[in-house]
């Protein structure tokens, strides 16, 4: 019985840490495709065909559910695989939702027409690709009127956090931060759109000053899931718990050991 949880790399590992405390009895099998991050800087095509093997290992392992903890991969890969056609009793979700609900005050499932809301000024921090697909500004045009995104493109920073160079990510933040003032000087709020940021969130909320809301997507997320499970408690699936990685094993079990400060154990996906 596990969840699928697939990310491009480690970051999805912060959405793993928050479902895991937010359902402690539901298992999830998590799948790192290290081999082939980051995913930013691939066009939506590769983020697609690349997406869809990983989901499609998870499947095959047991996996009924499995989520997109990725922003890339549910911006450039989640509609098309779901326009697509599944397999029979198999989903996939993304990340991009419970985020936008957050932001726009909505509950779950609250399909009424767009409407004004207080977050008028959001700044979007996201992959190249992310930013390119323009899903998040899309989303949100179905949710709320009015709200001016200004969406800032951050290559380099996955790639110092795979490489473990959180000296190299922390400088490309305050780099992207300022690029981001320079087009939007003062941010209500600031979504980290991609998986691996929340890792370096103290730097985003340090070089944005404290009065900028930033928005934590896992812990949303996790909110979300929690509540699907109860409206679907037959997609726990019958997969084993565990890590998978596309990568070299015991460099990603190293590096996914100092982000969840536990010992983790990837084997070859
Ligand atoms: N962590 C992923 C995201 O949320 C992808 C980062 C990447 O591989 O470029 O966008």
């Amino acid at each position: 019985m596990a969840v699928g949880i697939f990310d491009s790399g480690l970051g999805g590992l912060t959405v793993l840490e928050a479902v895991q405390t937010r359902l402690p009895d539901v298992k999830f099998l998590y799948f790192g495709d290290s081999a082939h991050a980051p995913y930013g800087v691939r066009d939506a095509d590769d983020v697609y065909d690349l997406t869809r093997k990983a989901v499609e290992k998870l499947w095959d392992r047991g996996c009924d559910l499995v989520i997109l903890a990725c922003n890339t991969a549910s911006a450039a890969a989640l509609r098309r695989m779901q326009e697509s056609g599944l397999p029979d009793g198999k989903r996939v979700l993304g990340v991009f939702v419970p985020l936008i609900e957050a932001l726009t005050e909505r509950q779950w499932g609250d399909n009424s027409p767009p409407r004004e809301v207080d977050m008028k000024h959001v700044a979007l921090f996201a992959t190249p690709a992310t930013v390119a697909s323009r899903a998040f500004q899309r989303e949100l045009a179905f949710r709320a009127i009015g709200v001016d995104v200004e969406a800032q493109a951050c290559g380099g920073i996955v790639d110092a956090i795979e490489e473990g160079d959180l000296i190299l990510a922390e400088a490309l933040v305050r780099s992207h931060v300022d690029a981001l003032r320079r087009k939007m000087p003062d941010p209500q709020a600031a979504i980290l759109g991609c998986t691996h940021y929340p890792l370096m969130q103290q730097a985003f909320q340090a070089a944005l000053g404290p009065d900028v809301k930033v928005l934590s997507q896992a812990e949303l997320v996790a909110e979300s899931l929690a509540d699907y499970l109860v409206r679907h408690p037959n997609m726990m699936g019958s997969g084993k718990a565990g890590f998978l990685t596309t990568g070299d094993a015991t460099r990603v079990s190293d590096r996914a050991m100092q982000i969840l400060r536990r010992q983790v154990t990837f084997e070859a996906a």
